[in-house]
């Protein structure tokens, strides 16, 4: 065992934000997370909302009055239709992420899709099919890769300093009051897919693919899956433990252990926060803090879609499609050995 008292942390990468090409932003789906990435946005960023889609025109025209949007559409089609409209931010529920994104992507329009980009991983290949023959632009919008904390976890994984890493041990857990739509089995309610998106992204992104996968899960009282405990095996004698749940709260924290030194998340992971390198003792050899904001950060993500874009990119190399693709493949086969199905999937 050896430690490397002298191992630092970098400091972020991350291009500023109001750097990147202003363009014109619709948003579908006029809901808690889109009120949030707006916000963010028009704080954080030169891009701007210009038009607004809803199934009613009533809610279409009071987001556009928040938000300063010059154009309100009452219905999707609509919305994705706007030629005044260079890219479209998809923040239904879940279950119709498939749906809108393809009616976006069909009327030539780049698209940034809320997490999970779609509900399995068939969805998602079909997707990125599709989005490969119209050439426009795509990522499922997972904005903890985008934020500064995540440039430095990138950076020591580069690097290799943590050694050979052989565990992530990712958690992500959060109440929801009885009416949420996470208690509803016909929008694939359930932690999986909002809340396990993020601890299996980790794992991906630092593991690559599962090979082999253990699960257990158990029902919430509306009938939804109400947590999972999965353990998977990688390349290279790694392993992943990841827990997800809407029974309680819980630290929501995640660790990557190497032979020569750890990293830790503390909670909640996927947000701006702290980043704690351990030598292989434990002993603390760096911490890198910042403030803890949540959602006043979602606008990193804004900002590479619009430098990507900008450039003729059509994808991020930060959040491929095969990447969104492959953590869905694991969540799929987690899914499978939980018992956890969807309606009609
Ligand atoms: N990045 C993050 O931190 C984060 C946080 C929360 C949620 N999310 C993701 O964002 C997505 C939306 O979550 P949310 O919490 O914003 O949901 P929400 O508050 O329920 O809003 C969803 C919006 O989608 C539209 N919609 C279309 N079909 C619908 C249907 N069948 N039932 C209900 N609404 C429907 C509605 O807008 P109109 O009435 O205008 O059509 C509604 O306001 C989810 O996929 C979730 O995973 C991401």
């Amino acid at each position: 065992m050896t430690t490397t008292p002298e191992l630092r942390l970098p400091e972020p990468r991350t291009p500023d934000p109001k750097a990147a090409p202003a363009l014109r932003w619709g948003v579908l789906g006029t809901g808690w997370i889109a009120e949030r990435f707006v916000a963010a946005l028009h704080a954080g960023t030169r891009q701007r909302v210009v038009a607004v889609g809803s199934r009613s025109q009533e809610s279409a025209d009071r987001f556009a009055a928040e938000v300063g949007a010059e154009r309100a559409h009452p219905s999707y089609a609509a919305l994705v239709e706007d030629a005044e409209v260079d890219v479209v931010y998809i923040a239904t529920p879940h279950t119709s992420h498939f749906e809108y994104a393809r009616l976006a992507i069909e009327a030539g329009k780049h698209v940034l899709i809320e997490k999970p980009m779609t509900i399995n991983a068939a969805q998602a290949r079909e997707l990125r099919e599709l989005v490969r023959a119209r050439g426009v632009f795509a990522m499922e919008a997972l904005w903890s890769l985008f934020l500064p904390r995540f440039d430095i976890v990138r950076q020591v994984l580069e690097s290799g300093a943590l050694g050979r890493i052989r565990a992530v041990i990712a958690d992500n857990g959060e109440w929801f009051p009885e009416d949420h739509r996470i208690m509803r089995t016909d929008l694939a309610g359930g932690p999986m897919l909002d809340l396990g998106t993020y601890p299996y992204m980790l794992v991906n992104w630092v593991l690559g693919a599962h090979e082999q996968a253990h699960a257990f899960g158990q029902r919430a009282p509306s009938g939804v899956n109400g947590q999972t405990a999965a353990i998977t095996r990688h390349a290279g004698d790694a392993q992943a433990v990841v827990h997800t749940t809407i029974l309680g709260a819980s630290p929501t924290a995640a660790t990557i252990v190497g032979e020569e030194a750890t990293i830790e998340l503390p909670g909640p992971f996927y947000m701006p926060g702290d980043v704690v390198l351990r030598a292989a003792d434990g002993a603390e050899l760096d911490r890198w803090t910042e403030p803890s904001v949540k959602h006043e950060a979602l606008h990193f993500q804004a900002a590479e879609v619009a430098r990507r874009i900008a450039e003729g990119s059509t994808e991020s190399p930060y959040r491929t499609l095969d990447d969104t693709i492959s953590t869905l493949e694991t969540m799929d086969e987690v899914r499978r050995l939980s018992g956890e199905t969807f309606d009609g999937a």
